[in-house]
């Protein structure tokens, strides 16, 4: 197909500046292996799936700024999660229907051979009253991994679907997925009568003529309002509905104010599409995570991906920057003991570098240990308390320089995990600390800390929780130290990240 598609001028125009000044961006300004945009801005992750054997990743993307603008997709395909090598901006928003931006969406591969992507198509309605609404609607293209052809009968669901009183002003997301006999479903957000939001669930034969099925779940002002991005899936034999509440209010340490990610995890019947929630769940505690999507690898591992970034915190940016928004890396997630759980994608100890161990250090004052340090590191870090003088207070400081760090600080009494990145160079006023309830394991604590460049992905006690940060500040603030209140032994093992 390629060469045939026929490119419209805005999506043109937008190849022809990414390849331009994208070029612009040395490698050394980038992070290493997390994915940021060609150039300008990113935002959610699109598309993540297995396509003739290589990972794609679409995103959210409008090249010409650092800002959000007119949305686009970008595109990119790595073979191993870690090195992406960029294609071509994907789709522009150069139709009727989706003016206003090619908003989120997803893709997955078609028996002929041909990838389907489904996105949203957003155009904007001028009110009688001279004001303006967006209309939202449910489009798809259809390509061979380079190019794409935007299907005749666009878009292919819209408000004429909905249930009564749902609105297709906020009627986005749509997550594809394919079903056991062939068949295809997908989830989209929408928002309700009651003005908060929903998942709704529809299904095809053939993934062109789609029709609804259900309500899969609603949030009844309970969990903010609109919910965004959703995606459905089975994990070690529980059903879990993930979605992003807009305008939340914090619960507890579980989910904070503004833009969450959460796992609604429960059962689901397929006779009667009848989705059961019995818990929920935070995606991620930290600061700099919005819109995950996930994917089925060939050897049958659920794969995660979000936007290392948030809408509330994405006005702090640093100087002069080229590109700005991150994905996460590559998370593999499953299911145990009631919660959702999270490693950093296999593949990574692949490109271990240099590995610098230490066992039983006893740490109290303020503590560096040769040879650990680095801006591009997979490090894990147990502190064990000893049994016969508990500490009050563990605290590690990463991205550590004459004036910048990142602080990560475990009380165990409360069994609290809180990262600050106030000494991390922002120069905006946001908020800066996230904190959150960790299992308490009598004082243990494992953190397995992911750097690049220019972020920080904390695992918890084995992945049952994660946090998640950027800062932009000078790679030459690559301190490591350790400070405990009392005393605890630490055993630490860095390795650097070589790719
Ligand atoms: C989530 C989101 C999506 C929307 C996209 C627009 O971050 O608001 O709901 O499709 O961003 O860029």
């Amino acid at each position: 197909m390629g060469g045939r598609v026929m490119v419209s001028d805005i999506l043109q125009k937008a190849r022809e500046y990414e390849e331009k000044y994208g070029n612009y961006i040395r490698e050394d300004e980038r992070p290493v292996f997390h994915l940021s945009p060609r150039v300008g801005w990113m935002n959610d992750p699109n598309g993540f799936s297995l396509y003739k054997g290589e990972y794609h990743l679409f995103y959210q993307y409008h090249p010409y700024s650092t800002n959000w603008g007119p949305m686009h997709w970008g595109h990119a395909v790595s073979r191993d999660f870690l090195h992406w090598e960029y294609l071509p901006a994907a789709i522009g928003p150069d139709e009727d229907y989706d003016s206003a931006g090619c908003f989120s969406g997803s893709a997955l591969e078609l028996a002929d051979g041909r990838q389907l992507v489904m996105y949203t198509g957003v155009h904007s309605l001028l009110n009688e009253d001279g004001t303006r609404k967006d209309v939202q609607a449910q489009c798809i293209a259809v390509g061979d991994g380079h190019g794409y052809e935007k299907y005749v009968s666009n878009p292919v669901l819209d408000g004429r679907d909905l249930p009564e009183g749902f609105s297709s002003t906020d009627f986005r997301d749509p997550k594809l997925f394919q079903k056991a006999d062939g068949t295809f479903g997908c989830v989209a957000g929408c928002r309700t009568e009651d003005g908060s939001g929903s998942v709704l669930l529809f299904e095809s034969k053939d993934g062109f003529e789609w029709h609804f099925v259900t309500v899969l779940d609603r949030c009844y002002n309970e969990f903010g309002r609109m919910w965004e991005c959703p995606d459905f899936f089975e994990l070690g034999g529980r059903q879990i509905l993930m979605c992003c509440p807009q305008e939340m209010s914090a619960l507890g340490l579980e989910f904070h104010n503004g833009d969450c990610s959460m796992f609604l995890i429960g059962s689901y019947d397929e006779t009667t599409h009848v989705f059961e929630r019995e818990r929920v769940q935070a995606v991620d505690y930290g600061l700099d995570f919005y819109a995950p999507q996930t994917m089925l690898t060939a050897d049958g591992r659920r794969v995660m991906i979000g936007w290392m970034q948030n809408w509330d915190t994405c006005v702090a940016q640093p100087n002069g920057a080229k590109w700005f928004g991150q994905m996460t890396l590559p998370r593999e997630i499953s299911y145990r003991d009631g919660r959702v759980i999270q490693s950093p994608v296999r593949e990574l100890e692949n490109f271990h570098g240099r590995r610098v161990v230490y066992e039983d250090v006893p740490v109290q004052e303020e503590t560096t240990l040769r040879g650990i340090y680095g801006r591009v590191i997979d490090m894990t870090v147990t502190v064990k308390p000893l049994p016969s003088e508990p500490y009050s207070q563990f605290r590690m400081k990463v991205a550590s320089g004459s004036q910048h760090y990142t602080s990560v600080t475990y009380t165990p009494r409360t069994s609290t995990l809180r990262v600050s990145r106030d000494h991390s160079g922002s120069n905006r006023d946001i908020v800066h600390v996230r904190e959150c309830f960790v299992r308490d394991r009598g004082g243990e604590l494992t953190l397995r800390i992911i750097l690049d460049r220019y972020s920080a992905e904390i695992f918890v006690n084995g992945g049952e929780q994660v946090l998640t940060h950027t800062f932009y500040t000078p790679l030459s603030a690559d301190g490591i130290s350790f400070q405990c209140q009392g005393k605890a032994l630490i055993h630490v093992e860095k390795y650097d990240i070589v790719i």
